[in-house]
């Protein structure tokens, strides 16, 4: 028997002020993109921003369904139209964010776990780590360097083969 240890480093900026410009840059179009969420049943609108490698900004917004498990986070929906529209481009980072009338939003929303699991792909898809920078609706930034710091131990494609 013998135990390991993973570790996983994150940087947390106390606001959004304080963050690189590109990825200040970034959290606001995620912001921006989080006002036009379909979020009718949760009220809780979230917005990703993904720059590519070819400089362009894509975003997404969580689109819900009366029937729950139809609709799609923000996340993905920025990753599957970037990865529909840009096949050959890299995601260098993300930004992702939240609003909500319902209640004050300070801590950084984290993506849920399908998410990470898409987001992990991504990066092994391209070989490249993505940035990942996440935010509340006000309050605390956290910022990682890689999709392997939100899953560690993902399941892999080799895994299905021999
Ligand atoms: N949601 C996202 O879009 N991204 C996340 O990282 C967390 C959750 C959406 C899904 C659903 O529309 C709403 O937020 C409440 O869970």
């Amino acid at each position: 028997m013998k135990e390991f240890t993973l570790t996983c480093t994150f940087t947390s900026y106390k606001s959004a002020d304080e963050l690189p410009d590109a990825d200040l840059e970034l959290m606001n179009e995620a912001t921006k993109a989080s006002n036009d969420a379909y979020a009718p049943y949760s009220k809780f609108r979230v917005g990703a921003a993904l720059r590519l490698g070819n400089g362009k900004i894509i975003c997404g917004n969580n689109q819900e369904n009366v029937a729950y498990p139809s609709g799609l986070c923000a996340e993905r929906v920025a990753l599957f139209y970037a990865s529909a529209t840009y096949p050959n481009e890299i995601v260098e980072s993300i930004a992702v964010t939240a609003q909500t009338d319902e209640f004050k939003i300070s801590d950084p929303v984290t993506p849920c776990g399908s998410c990470r699991q898409v987001l992990a792909e991504s990066e092994k898809k391209q070989n490249t780590n993505i940035r990942i920078i996440m935010k509340g609706a006000e309050g605390e930034v956290y910022v990682t360097e890689s999709a392997q710091c939100l899953l560690p131990l993902m399941f892999r494609a080799d895994k299905l083969k021999k």
